[in-house]
């Protein structure tokens, strides 16, 4: 049974124990409402760390839209279960109150990642990812870290935290894991219909049809023309952005050339969801 832990002191204790004993502890964070893709950074973590430690905290400091903060699925039990057969050691599920007994005042300023992407669409979405990240790296001290690719930019600013504040945890990047047509998993993704989910597929299968393109030399102006061109024909999708950017800065590369490695950016609307998606790739 993988235990639950719903406060900061129970924590410590576990904590402390498994620094006695010279374990090693893998963390993955997450918001609950778990899919295989949550359960691939359980396995990974199994695999290389000593301890898991999965958190299961819907963040409101991360949402700058209440009402999507408000419809985040919560499936506790289900969660519980899941993490329980796939080996976890343990789950920490607090309270709000319990995570944030001491209203934060602490602003942090993640430079040009705020402008960009998901920084320029979700004004103070990273100073709350930010926020409850180190607070999680405080609380649990961990050996290793786990983040999946689809919130490419939230592991870029992950990555600013651990470098800027020379933190001892080794980051992990995983894979995106999708649904047979090609969606990323997503835990919003439970909000959506079958049939708008299949509508939701079009987001990969664009980053696949930009991905083609840029590797068959097709300039970048003209593959995001048609990127564009092929959300707009689309029913029921509405999307925010798309871009092709520098894989490890993020920003805005001119023209592409042989060898460089590129992140395709999506974020569109399905039925009032918003859903990212990124594909990777080398020139
Ligand atoms: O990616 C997520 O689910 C969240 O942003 C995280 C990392 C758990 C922080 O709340």
């Amino acid at each position: 049974m993988c235990q639950v832990i719903r406060v900061k002191p129970d924590l410590k204790k576990v904590i402390n124990k498994a620094r006695i004993a010279n374990k090693s502890i893998g963390l993955v964070p997450t918001m609950g409402a778990l899919h295989q893709g949550h359960l691939s950074l359980v396995k990974m973590s199994k695999s290389q760390y000593d301890v898991t430690i999965t958190t299961i905290f819907v963040n409101p400091t991360q949402f700058n839209s209440k009402e999507d903060l408000v419809k985040y699925p919560k499936t506790e039990a289900a969660d519980i279960k899941k993490l329980t057969d796939m080996g976890c050691d343990y789950v920490f599920i607090p309270t709000s109150k319990e995570v944030y007994d001491i209203k934060p005042t602490l602003k942090i300023d993640f430079g040009y990642l705020e402008h960009i992407l998901e920084g320029k669409h979700r004004p103070g979405h990273f100073n709350g990812v930010g926020l409850i990240i180190m607070k999680l790296f405080g609380l649990v001290q961990p050996t290793g870290a786990y983040f999946g690719q689809k919130d490419l930019q939230q592991f870029s600013v992950i990555t600013t935290l651990i470098r800027d504040f020379e933190l001892p945890i080794n980051l992990h990047l995983a894979p995106i894991i999708r649904e047979n047509s090609g969606l990323a998993m997503s835990s919003r993704n439970q909000r959506l219909t079958t049939t708008e989910q299949e509508s939701a597929s079009i987001i990969y299968s664009t980053l696949k049809q930009a991905k083609n393109q840029l590797l068959k030399g097709v300039a970048k102006e003209l593959v995001l023309k048609n990127a564009i061109e092929t959300f707009n024909m689309a029913e029921g999708v509405k999307l925010e952005y798309f871009e092709i950017v520098d894989a490890e800065t993020l920003q805005d590369i001119g023209t592409v050339s042989a060898g460089d490695r590129l992140a395709l950016c999506a974020a569109a609307f399905v039925a009032e969801v918003r859903l990212i998606d990124n594909i990777i790739i080398e020139i």
